[in-house]
């Protein structure tokens, strides 16, 4: 897909996602794009990208496989980390979040799952909308500008995959109509993923 040659608004925003949706199957390429996506067609952000689930037990925790490739050798299969049942059945609270496809300055790394906005809303498996993030116990200040924050769990088949996290240098930036809009953003991601068999 070619680049956008004009400015994007929120209302282009759903119909953008679904083009890149239908252009690309990889993940990781969509979650590069709709970051750029977001940040672009939003006003106000400083920080718009993901998150990813990773089990501690699963070492390293990598979003390329190294896979033996018999006779070829070895390849690497680009996967969005896939989360055992089991992993996920004893809980979250096993497991951090890693820095994933983002637009904004440099972030923190790793979460701790329940730490922040960010693991909160991976532990709980809900949204979180936070008006003011030094009001919400925890909150983690990757950039001391971030004064609001929205972050929304991606969540498919029962698993947990990991966050789509957007800040703003605004208190109160994001209404529930913004929320409304990412959440069917994240959908829209959530049922293009590849079905791996
Ligand atoms: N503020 C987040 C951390 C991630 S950064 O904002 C990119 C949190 O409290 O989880």
């Amino acid at each position: 897909m070619s680049a956008p040659s004009t400015h994007l608004t929120p209302e282009d925003l759903l119909s953008a996602a679904t083009g890149l949706l239908a252009a690309e199957q990889d993940p990781l390429a969509n979650m590069a794009n709709l970051s750029a996506l977001i940040f672009e067609a939003l006003p106000d952000l400083n920080w718009a990208g993901f998150y990813l689930y990773r089990p501690h037990a699963a070492a390293p925790a990598s979003l390329f496989t190294l896979a033996s490739g018999g006779s070829g050798g070895a390849h690497i299969q680009p996967v969005l980390q896939p989360v055992s049942p089991d992993a996920t059945a004893q809980g979250e609270g096993e497991g951090e979040l890693v820095l994933g496809p983002f637009q904004g300055r440099i972030a923190c790394t790793r979460i701790t799952m329940g730490k922040g906005v960010c693991g909160t809303a991976a532990r709980t498996r809900t949204t979180q909308r936070i008006p003011d993030v030094h009001a919400f116990p925890g909150h983690i200040a990757c950039d001391a500008a971030s004064a609001s924050e929205l972050v929304i769990p991606l969540v498919a088949h029962g698993q947990l995959l990991g966050v789509l996290d957007l800040d703003s240098p605004r208190k109160d930036r994001f209404s529930p109509a913004d929320q409304q809009l990412l959440e069917t953003l994240v959908a829209a991601f959530l049922a293009a993923l590849p079905v791996v068999a």
